[in-house]
């Protein structure tokens, strides 16, 4: 089968990967820029913008393309599945219309409420900044602010933690259009990801990311420093109860999604916060994670063309997917100044990885030279068996690259997870 991967970061390298080691699947990539990693394993691949949904038609019809893995958002929220399906390529992602599970956080708090969907924190929505203004001033807890369209994981601000309430009013100014004001939730996050095909769902291990971007979860949110997973596929600061809680309410919402006559095919992302009340969600992505799909599919032991036709014709019920019982640490490499002023244009000199995989993301080729660009730059995950084992694989090879890029030591660490479980202990 022929398969478009659509996206060119680290996240559609890992997909592009993980195709290519698939049976009898040939892989063809639509980047925005090229990524060396997907453009080696691509039979073809075409430069465009990843929402130039005629383009993609069209280079799909070239190459007769079966299916399309769509990785970022930004194409789902431009429409670029019902597009695609009219001109009869199957969708590994989700239409517009139940993309807004992510592009809308107002509807998918509305969604949540009307269906009586557990984990939905209190929520207020504004349209604009003066009625906003004069709910936080009247309010003296603490709240998480979040504009209601995509802002590449870095629009939240959370009160007590980023800004004081000026300063959330000064963020609310600054956004001027639709907010969503949120229950500050406090608790251990993770990442629960499933493959849904519209009324069915299997979950992927347990991930953790690391939004901040400094050792010690310090400085500003980022799109995620790194992420690591367990051999067991959980996370020890989660009780049976409490993972099986997160899993209904990701059923309830592919289940709310078809009864809206919107079903929900792709990969759907849980963010979780584990608080003393149990799993509470922050939000739901209409895709992988980036980097959690750098985790999940280095471990994915089944042949990733089953799940994608099982995902496609609704019969992921009869699909058996498994994941190596493995731990897994993604440390990512960033620019220097990264994320409020990254510095681009520098050449990178990768050192011994020794057995880790590579996953390119914003970085060219020139002149046999890996250069910077302004975002996230590669990331390399270590799998081992034991999560000590997979943390000194990967930062073994992040601390190998030579140039200005850096990466979190602590990602992954046995005190880091430590930590984690100390503090749901104290919050129950
Ligand atoms: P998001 O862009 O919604 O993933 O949010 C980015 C980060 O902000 C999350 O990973 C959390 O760390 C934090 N966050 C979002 N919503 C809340 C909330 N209601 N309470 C506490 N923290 C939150
Ligand atoms: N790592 C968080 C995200 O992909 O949204």
């Amino acid at each position: 089968m022929k398969v478009l991967v659509v996206g060119s970061g680290g996240r559609e390298h890992a997909i592009a990967q993980a195709l290519s080691k698939g049976r009898d699947i040939t892989v063809y990539s639509v980047m925005s820029r090229i990524n060396p990693g997907i453009a080696a394993l691509s039979q073809d691949y075409l430069i465009t913008r990843e929402t130039a949904s005629q383009e993609i038609k069209s280079f799909c019809a070239k190459h007769k393309i079966d299916y399309a893995f769509i990785g970022p958002e930004v194409p789902l929220e431009a429409g670029i599945v019902d597009s695609l399906s009219t001109a009869g390529v199957l969708c590994v992602g989700p239409k517009k219309k139940a993309a807004r599970i992510e592009t809308d956080k107002a509807f998918c708090r509305n969604l949540m409420k009307q269906y009586n969907i557990p984990g939905l924190p209190g929520y207020y929505i504004f349209q604009g900044p003066d009625e906003a203004v004069a709910f936080l001033k009247t309010s003296s807890s603490d709240y998480a602010i979040k504009p209601i369209g995509l802002t590449g994981g870095k629009g939240v601000r959370i009160m007590g933690e980023h800004v004081d309430q000026d300063g959330a009013c000064e963020y609310v100014r600054e956004i001027n259009g639709g907010v969503v004001i949120e229950e500050r939730l406090i608790g251990e996050e993770f990442t629960l990801q499933a493959f849904v095909d519209g009324k069915h769902l299997i979950p992927m291990p347990l991930v953790q990311d690391h939004k901040r971007a400094f050792d010690g979860d310090k400085g500003p949110n980022t799109g995620g420093m790194g992420s690591y997973t367990l051999p067991d596929h959980r996370m020890p600061f989660i009780s049976d109860d409490e993972y099986n809680h997160a899993i209904g309410i990701m059923n309830k919402v592919v289940a709310a999604l078809a009864s809206e006559g919107t079903p929900y095919i792709g990969i759907l992302y849980g963010q979780f916060m584990n608080t003393a009340k149990g799993p509470m969600v922050i939000e739901f992505n209409a895709r992988f994670g980036d980097p959690e799909a750098m985790n999940v599919l280095s471990l994915l032991d089944s042949d990733i063309g089953d799940v994608i036709r099982g995902v496609t014709s609704g019969t992921l019920d009869t699909v058996q997917v498994s994941f190596a019982r493995k731990a897994t640490v993604c440390k990512y490499l960033v620019p220097e100044g990264y994320p409020d002023n990254p510095h681009a244009g520098d050449i990178i000199t990768p050192g011994d990885a020794g057995p880790a995989l590579l996953y390119y993301a914003s970085v060219v080729s020139k002149d046999g030279n890996l250069v910077t660009q302004s975002s996230r730059t590669m990331a390399y995950v270590g799998i081992g068996d034991t999560l000590e084992e997979a943390e000194k694989i990967a930062e073994t090879a992040a601390a190998s690259v030579q140039g200005p890029v850096r990466h979190r030591r602590d990602v992954g660490t046995v005190d880091v997870l430590n930590k984690r479980i100390a503090h749901m202990q104290e919050i129950r």
